[in-house]
């Protein structure tokens, strides 16, 4: 069940920031933690809760030992805290927390904690050189485009899988695309790249893992981001990096335009079951944002 209601601001602790939540990222972490297949990840509180990990807004109040963050300043970062970001107000982690540079908007700046951040963690991971070929498995949604369009600034060659809706938004950024619900993917991919694989970035698992995890060349050099399974497969879970260093580097590189997500929904705040509810069927476009303030 969903529901709206009115809490006092919360007060931030130790190494915390209170925030008017100007935009609110979500991601299908937010259903994982409603639906309780995960727990802990948001600070573990009880039922009911606010949902949203990720927020960009307005630093209100400081808790004691916060370095580097003022009251006023327009920051982005994440909600480890468990208050959540759905919210007009939440308290953010200031070690997770940075300042929004100058020319880059709160709608941009939301989507870079979860997304923004995974995708230049796992290109990291891979480390691979320019003109090497990447398959990203599921390039349609959130952390997918990220990725691609962090892959392509990093000249690498993409191919990307998706369902047809994603063709359009994938090859606008010079991914060159497969339907997997039209066409044999290994085939497909085999086509595109002979030799297999320098680098598989997974954002489906399951099934869809497992099928294209034998088209690297180097079982190493597949990362899946949500399926900690494949290890099974010689392959690697992404390494993750929440720090404000991370955060300030995804920022340039959005500023740079190399790390711009694709956002294809801005939902008001009232209209949040709606927000979660086109993440929660695993099939979403790009990001999508709920706009608070
Ligand atoms: N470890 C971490 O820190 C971390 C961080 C971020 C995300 N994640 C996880 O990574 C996963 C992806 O996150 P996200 O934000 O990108 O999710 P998302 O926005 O929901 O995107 C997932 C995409 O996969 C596509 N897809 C589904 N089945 C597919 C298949 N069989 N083949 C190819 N594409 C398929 C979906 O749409 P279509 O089917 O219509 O193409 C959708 O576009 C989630 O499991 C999330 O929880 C983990």
């Amino acid at each position: 069940m969903q529901r709206f209601f009115d809490r006092p601001d919360p007060v931030p602790g130790r190494g915390e920031v209170l925030i008017r939540v100007d935009v609110a990222g979500v991601n299908p972490l937010d259903h994982l933690l409603r639906s309780g297949l995960v727990d802990g990840l948001d600070g573990g509180r009880p039922f009911p809760r606010v949902l949203g990990m990720e927020a960009a807004g307005t630093v209100l109040a400081r808790g004691e030992d916060v370095d580097g963050l003022e009251v006023g300043d327009a920051v982005f970062g994440f909600a480890l805290t468990g208050y959540g970001t759905y919210a007009e107000t939440t308290v953010l982690s200031a070690p997770n927390t940075a300042r929004i540079p100058a020319g880059l908007s709160a709608a941009v700046a939301a989507t870079l904690p979860v997304a923004g951040t995974t995708a230049v963690d796992v290109l990291d991971q891979l480390g691979l050189p320019a003109d090497a070929t990447v398959l990203v498995n599921g390039v349609g949604g959130g952390v997918g485009l990220a990725v691609a369009r962090l892959a392509i600034g990093r000249e690498l060659r993409v191919i990307g899988t998706g369902s047809a809706a994603k063709r359009e938004h994938a090859e606008g950024i010079g991914v060159r695309f497969i339907d997997y619900t039209a066409e044999d993917v290994a085939a497909a991919a085999r086509e595109l790249v002979a030799g297999g694989f320098d680098g598989i970035v997974d954002l489906v698992g399951g099934t869809s893992l497992r099928t294209v995890a034998p088209l690297a060349r180097d079982p190493r050099n597949v990362i899946a981001v949500g399926d900690t399974s494949v290890s099974d497969l010689g392959g690697r879970f992404v390494e993750r990096r929440v720090d404000r260093e991370n955060l300030e580097r995804s920022a340039r590189l959005a500023l740079d335009g190399v790390l711009a997500p694709v956002i294809t929904a801005v939902h008001p705040l009232f209209e949040a079951p709606a927000a979660l509810a086109a993440v929660e069927n695993g099939h979403a476009s790009g990001k999508v944002v709920i706009k608070v303030a």
